[in-house]
């Protein structure tokens, strides 16, 4: 959450960081503000709203360093005193993350005299390193000093009056990348906002600081200077740009074949990468949001055919919970950005208590990725829209092939096993005649309501919780998931004549219950909208409207059937009007518990 970018270079800054802010606005929109050297002097301005308004405000300066801040706020609304960046006494500084310790500093500060402007824990971590600056003039053992004080995650980036040649940065439990060109040298929150510059970066590790001028960058750790491996971005750079797509979401959802079938490619040929986890008593998957529906069908694929009992917790409860976690148990972390405050702290307790963990990460570099004992990448490069679409159907594909493999050691036939391998080859090519379908006018009826029902049955249930997330998210209209048996026991109620229900049936044991289910809603004056496998027969009373998915295996039907959904919710949006690829209130990467 919240996108940081500094440079120092030859360049002039200010368009770089505009530029930068821009391509990290995924991570936070509600406001943004730039620093730069002016004259020797640092000039702030902010304002409240997209980058596009703090645009408005510059005028023609040119400076060669500056940092940068697109805010998804915690502490005090977006309003330009809240923006970013912080000035306190000799110390500027942008930030993501959370102080957790702010409230007890602030108070500690302002016996000494300080005065804030705003309600954010980020000026009080100005104030901390201007008032250490104040006793001790070596930055950097101020810097060493800070990361003993504050408490909690933060990514800072942080200019000096009295030093007008240098970004100082350091993060604990916060992303930042430094990178570099010929002309200058960048920090970020993330890989999209250097890509139109440079592709090589050093990743900076916890408790690690980087000291940035124009023509060198050092990196110290305990006070002493260390030396990093430069590494190369190694994904397509389209996958970060448009490409005349209207939006980040819809080119996402197009590309899934693509980056789907490249998964296949690779993994289908070498089975061996896939663990095998067979060997272990207890297995839980951990994970927020998409990730957390993924890991519902993973737990249930793993258990159909893998034979396997599995247990599927949201991150931010598991921490919190007893898990009964011991060296046999395998904790399933899942997380598109790897850096998901919630499911890093899971991953960590699972450690502690010495279970093994293996991460399914779309990151690189990721805190996820370098702290799980093992890691399976997805590989959808960069995802920008912050709903989430391919990232999600790789994260069920993973679990689909971890799955698939277990079944083959507990007796999957052979005849299964080609068939299954032909439904796997065949995904891609299924799922680009699912994105040839015309979605809009089922979007323009569900566009004119307040309230939708999805419904299904075990799996299809777990389908429609995604379902209904993509709506919800970024179309604003409400929508309740429900297992379709459940209705009856007190939702029905809702149902009232042209509430719309999606309903979804692919799993073919238990289909003629969802369809008595349908019929009970029909029966009440629902609008039914059917997306449903092929070979289940239904008669023409229970739909209004009808899509149907090719017949392939349940272990990876689910992948195919949540693309109408994806695309349900996208054109539903985009009839409201609304900007899809940063919904309200929402930010890619939930860096924050
Ligand atoms: C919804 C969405 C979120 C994420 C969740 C976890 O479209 O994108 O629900 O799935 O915040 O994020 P990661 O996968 O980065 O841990």
């Amino acid at each position: 959450m919240c996108g940081i970018i500094g440079y120092n270079g030859k360049q002039n800054a200010i368009p770089i960081i505009i530029n930068g802010l821009k391509n990290l606005e995924y991570r936070g929109y509600d406001s943004a503000g730039i620093a730069y050297f002016y004259k020797d002097k640092i000039k702030i301005i902010k304002e409240k709203g997209r980058i596009s308004e703090l645009e408005k405000l510059l005028d023609n300066s040119e400076s060669n360093i500056a940092i940068g801040h697109t805010r998804w706020a915690t502490h005090g609304e977006p309003s330009r005193r809240n923006s970013h960046p912080h000035k306190v006494g000799n110390v500027t500084i942008v930030h993501n993350g959370i102080i957790e310790n702010y409230a007890t500093l602030k108070e500690k500060l302002e016996q000494v005299g300080y005065k804030f402007q705003s309600e954010t824990d980020t000026e009080v971590a100005a104030a901390v390193i201007d008032y250490e600056n104040k006793k001790e003039k070596d930055k950097l053992k101020v810097l060493e000093k800070i990361e003993s004080i504050l408490k909690g995650s933060y990514a800072l980036l942080i200019i000096f009056q009295d030093e007008p040649n240098t970004i100082y940065a350091l993060r604990e439990g916060s992303p930042l990348i430094v990178a570099m060109n010929n002309d200058g040298n960048f920090i970020a929150s993330d890989i999209p906002a250097i890509l139109d510059y440079t592709k090589d970066y050093y990743l900076l590790e916890e408790k690690e600081i980087a000291v940035v001028k124009m023509d060198n960058i050092k990196f110290f750790k305990e006070g002493k200077e260390i030396q990093k491996e430069l590494l190369t971005f190694k994904y397509d750079t389209s996958s970060a740009k448009k490409d005349g797509y209207p939006y980040f979401m819809l080119k996402e959802i197009y590309e899934q074949p693509k980056v789907i079938k490249n998964f296949l490619d690779y993994y289908l040929n070498n089975m061996e990468l896939i663990p095998d986890i067979g060997k272990y008593h207890k297995i839980h998957i951990v994970a927020c949001g998409s990730a957390y529906h993924a890991g519902l069908i993973g737990n249930y694929l793993l258990e159909e055919y893998g034979d396997v009992e599995v247990t599927t917790y949201v991150a931010s409860e598991y921490r919190y919970k007893k898990n009964f976690l011991d060296s046999k148990t395998l904790v399933i972390l899942i997380s598109q950005s790897g850096e998901t405050a919630d499911t890093i702290a899971s991953l960590r307790l699972a450690k502690e208590m010495r279970s093994k963990t293996l991460g399914i990460v779309n990151v690189l570099g990721s805190t996820i990725a370098r702290e799980a004992d093992e890691v399976i990448f997805i590989n959808a490069g960069c995802e920008i829209a912050v709903a989430t679409t391919k990232a999600y159907t790789l994260q069920v594909l993973t679990l689909s092939l971890i799955a698939f493999k277990l079944g083959l050691k507990k007796g999957i036939t052979k005849e299964d096993k080609d068939e299954l391998l032909k439904d796997y080859k065949n995904l891609p090519e299924e799922i680009e005649k699912m994105l040839e379908l015309n979605y809009k006018p089922y979007a323009k009826k569900i566009a004119k309501k307040k309230n939708v029902f999805f419904i299904g049955r075990l799996i299809d249930y777990y389908i429609s919780l995604e379902g209904s997330l993509k709506l919800k998210e970024i179309s604003y209209i409400h929508s309740e998931t429900y297992p379709a048996g459940e209705l009856k026991h007190g939702t029905i109620s809702l149902i009232e004549e042209g509430t719309p229900v999606v309903a979804i049936i692919t799993d073919k044991k238990i289909a003629s219950k969802t369809i008595s289910n349908i019929k009970e809603v029909k029966a009440r004056g629902a609008y039914t909208l059917v997306i449903k496998r092929k070979e289940i027969e239904v008669s023409n009373d229970i739909y209004d409207d009808l899509i149907e998915v090719e017949n392939l295996s349940d272990l990876i039907l689910s992948i195919l059937t949540i693309i109408p959904l994806q695309l349900l919710a996208y054109h539903t949006a985009d009839t409201l009007g609304y900007d899809i690829d940063k919904p309200r209130n929402l930010a890619k990467s939930v860096t924050v518990e």
